[in-house]
């Protein structure tokens, strides 16, 4: 079965493909290389035994898009990862987040929609619950106004899906609200790649140890939390990736009664700023250089998830610890520094 990874280059798209071709799909990447190169391409291919189809396109070009599914007729599903995803340059730059992340997924759902059978995966994220009510976060947690436009494209992302399903009996969708990818492929083929100064707390702590960033900031030690700093639940990228195929698998089989339904993908467990330091500082065997400043803007104080509805309905659990995947994270920094 052929199946098309949108952004299949960058870091989490590149696990998933890893977990597809182990698991016997077919896989056709399309990605723009604007946030990825064509090395992962190699990484893959040696982890795998099997190089994907590659095809370098950009998904804001509608008629590349209807060319794509024109050469590639047997597509039986697609994973969109494609997307641009750094919360403050969606602040500075909103309809660059708009124009990408919505016209791209609107142009794929209107391919989908001309085949007899379509099967869909959308990258979300757990920012659409905002500061939830309660924790865990539950998929019934309502759904707060965007914190930012990136926030606001995977809300709307999820509207625009779930109205196409609601007139289109041929296609099957899933929405996947990550909580926090971290760490890398065991093998050091593939990993997180950051391009310029990270954003994300675990690829700064792990260019602050290899001696990029002379100290860490920690964003606020005044949270109502146990330890004063903000909690989120930091999931290994390959165990987000074994979701995805369990989530495909859950399409093919066509066992829901929904056509569009969404999972929590998180560990279910909640680790503050603080605890993922010492615990790094454990696997690392070395003191982290960093400094309490002030809060950042838009932070949530607490996100972990309820993962029963994953757990339970898609038949996936999380197996990997914040220790393997802190060690993970280190190994390929230091690999990649070499
Ligand atoms: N943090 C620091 N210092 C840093 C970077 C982060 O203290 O240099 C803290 C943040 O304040 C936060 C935690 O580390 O408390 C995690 O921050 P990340 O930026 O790694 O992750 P976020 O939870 O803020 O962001 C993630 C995704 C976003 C998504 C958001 C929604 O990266 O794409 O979850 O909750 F929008």
């Amino acid at each position: 079965m052929k199946i098309l990874v949108t952004g299949g280059l960058g870091f989490i798209g590149s696990h998933v493909v890893v977990e597809l071709q182990n698991e016997g799909f077919e896989v056709v990447i399309v990605d723009n290389l604007s946030n990825s190169t064509l090395d992962v391409l190699d990484g893959i291919t040696k982890i795998t035994g099997k190089k994907p189809i590659f095809e370098k396109l950009d998904l804001r070009e509608k008629n590349a898009v209807s060319n794509l599914f024109s050469t590639y007729k047997d597509i039986y599903g697609v994973i969109h990862f494609a997307a641009s995803k750094a919360v403050g340059e969606s602040v500075e730059n909103p309809l660059l987040y708009y124009e990408n992340n919505l016209n791209s997924l609107i142009y794929i759902l209107q391919e989908l929609q001309k085949k007899d059978k379509a099967h869909f995966i959308f990258s979300s994220s757990c920012t659409v619950y905002g500061q939830a009510d309660s924790l865990p976060i539950t998929e019934s947690a309502p759904i707060k106004p965007a914190e930012s436009p990136y926030g606001n494209t995977k809300q709307i992302g999820e509207e625009i899906i779930k109205d196409t399903c609601r007139v289109s009996d041929n296609l099957q969708a899933i929405a996947l609200r990550y909580f926090n990818p971290i760490g890398s492929h065991e093998s050091l083929q593939i990993g997180e790649l950051p391009t310029g100064t990270p954003q994300n707390l675990v690829p700064f702590i792990t260019q602050t140890a290899i001696g990029l960033r002379e100290k860490l900031a920690v964003f606020g030690n005044d949270y109502p939390t146990e330890d004063g700093t903000c909690i989120r639940d930091y999931i290994h990228v390959v165990d987000l990736a074994k979701a995805h195929v369990a989530a495909l698998k859950r399409l093919i089989e066509n066992k829901s009664a929904t056509n569009f339904d969404y999972f929590n993908i998180g560990t279910g467990t909640g680790s503050s700023v603080l605890e993922v330091i010492k615990t790094f500082e454990e696997v690392s065997d070395q003191k982290l250089n960093y400094q309490i400043v002030a809060r950042r803007e838009g932070d949530v104080i607490a996100a972990y998830a309820d993962t029963e509805k994953a757990n339970n309905v898609l038949g996936w659990q999380a197996k990997l610890s914040l220790k393997d995947a802190l060690s993970s994270a280190w190994q390929w920094e230091q690999k990649i520094r070499k």
